[in-house]
């Protein structure tokens, strides 16, 4: 397994290049599945999410090649309805091949995903949803089997506990552009990566409006074709840079970073006192003066994303003052505190608010990676740490950022990767 080795104390400057969505990626790949033509889809970052998402559909009967950062996917078996526990309880997102595939194929046998150390992450919305389009759904021996024979549009509406859901509408949007008739989906997720789902089930063929907004209207065609697509860049990989600028007090120019999908970022920055310009195709960060502290509450987009909650802690951990930050998506998220804890911050949970109280500065240390965003924190906590952090466990950096070490040297950080 590898590790990464930071020595704290650089200024990250210069320039870095963003990559692919992620999160834009999955579903867009699980939405091949709605056509037996030939996709090609743009700018997808070389990560092991997407790899494993590759591998179910390889599992779905699709061929997928890569060429740099371009797929192509093919089909050759549109037979096949089985996505293994093997694959999805590897990744929680691969639940968005559900949709696609029942709506296509007309049967669907996908493992249940379980649980995840960001906290319970349930499916019922999803289910509830497909249920609804007249989908029939069983749970049998840890899968999902759907039946996908009477498929027909309605009025769906999609909130739980914690607002909307950005899988299970993806789910249900990708189940409903084959129907019968007309779905309206209420609360919908507003997500940027919905959107950029929309847009490629457009080129496909699919009737959709209301893309970006809490209500989508689907019309079902019968048929959808090929297309071709490029990913939008990662506004969660771009945040993530931003605050590595912050925190390191650097001027860091993002180029394809998305101002306008990162508002809610770029205001607390702001806030805090960070500079902030939209430059050209991308934003420029610049630490100008002291860094206040700020209190932030994490929301369905637009409001603060969940995936920015760590690396923003390890920012309020070396800002004077008091800072709080509220979970509001998954409240038990927070696993990266005791890491950041050994490092010298003075961080405490009061149920889904954690009270930061600043320090003076952090200590590298050996800390160990738990969770994709978590670990980004930990990266972050160690460019200004003090001395060296050592970050084992880092497989769970490379399922969502790509390069990392890359391009954080690029700018100027004495990171490097080495084998434990
Ligand atoms: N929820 C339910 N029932 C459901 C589905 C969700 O109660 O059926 C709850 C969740 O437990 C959570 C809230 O609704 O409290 C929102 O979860 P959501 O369904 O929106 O999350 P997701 O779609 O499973 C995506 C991203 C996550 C990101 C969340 C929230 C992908 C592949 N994953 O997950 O990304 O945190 O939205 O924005 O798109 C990451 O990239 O590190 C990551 C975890």
């Amino acid at each position: 397994m590898d590790k990464l080795i930071i020595k704290g104390g650089k200024k990250l400057k210069g320039r870095v290049d963003i990559s692919g969505a992620k999160n834009a990626a999955l579903p867009i790949l699980a939405a091949t599945l709605l056509t037996d033509e030939r996709c090609i889809v743009k700018n997808v970052p070389m990560l092991t999410d997407i790899t494993t998402m590759i591998k179910i559909l390889g599992e779905l009967g699709k061929s997928v090649k890569r060429v740099g950062s371009t797929l192509v996917v093919k089909t050759q078996d549109k037979s096949r309805c089985v996505a293994p526990y093997e694959l999805v309880s590897t990744m929680r997102g691969s639940i968005c091949v559900l949709g696609p595939l029942v709506g296509k194929r007309k049967k669907a046998k996908v493992s249940f995903p379980g649980g995840c150390v960001i906290g319970p992450r349930p499916i019922d919305l999803h289910l509830k949803g497909l249920r609804d389009l007249g989908i029939g759904i069983n749970v049998k021996g840890g899968y999902i089997i759907g039946n996908g024979k009477e498929i027909k549009g309605t009025r769906i509406y999609l909130g739980g506990h914690f607002g909307s859901s950005v899988l299970a509408t993806a789910n249900v949007l990708m189940a409903s552009v084959l129907a019968k008739g007309k779905t309206v989906i209420e609360n919908a997720a507003c997500e940027p990566e919905i959107a950029d789902l929309v847009r490629f089930l457009k080129k496909m063929g699919a009737k959709i409006h209301g893309a970006g907004s809490p209500r989508l209207e689907i019309s079902g065609v019968r048929y959808l074709k090929g297309c071709t697509h490029a990913l939008i860049p990662d506004r969660i990989e771009a945040g993530t840079y931003m605050l590595a600028t912050a925190i390191t007090k650097g001027d860091v120019y993002l180029r394809g970073g998305q101002f306008d999908n990162l508002l809610a970022l770029i205001d607390k920055m702001r806030e805090a006192g960070v500079s902030i310009e939209k430059k050209g195709k991308g934003i420029r960060v610049r630490h100008v003066k002291g860094i206040k502290p700020i209190d932030v509450t994490t929301l369905p987009y637009p409001g603060f994303p969940t995936d920015l909650q760590a690396q923003m802690m390890a920012l309020m951990a070396i800002t004077q003052g008091i800072s709080v930050i509220t979970e509001k998506i998954y409240p038990e998220r927070f696993i990266h505190i005791s890491e950041l804890n050994r490092m010298g911050a003075r961080i405490v949970l009061e149920g889904p608010n954690a009270i930061i109280k600043g320090v003076e500065h952090l200590s590298g240390a050996p800390v160990m990676a738990s969770d994709l965003r978590a670990s980004a924190s930990l990266v972050l906590a160690g460019l200004v740490a003090k001395g060296t952090t050592e970050i084992s466990r880092i497989y769970h950096l490379d399922r969502g950022y790509e390069n990392l070490e890359i391009k954080l040297q690029k700018i100027g950080a004495d990171i490097k990767r080495v084998k434990e």
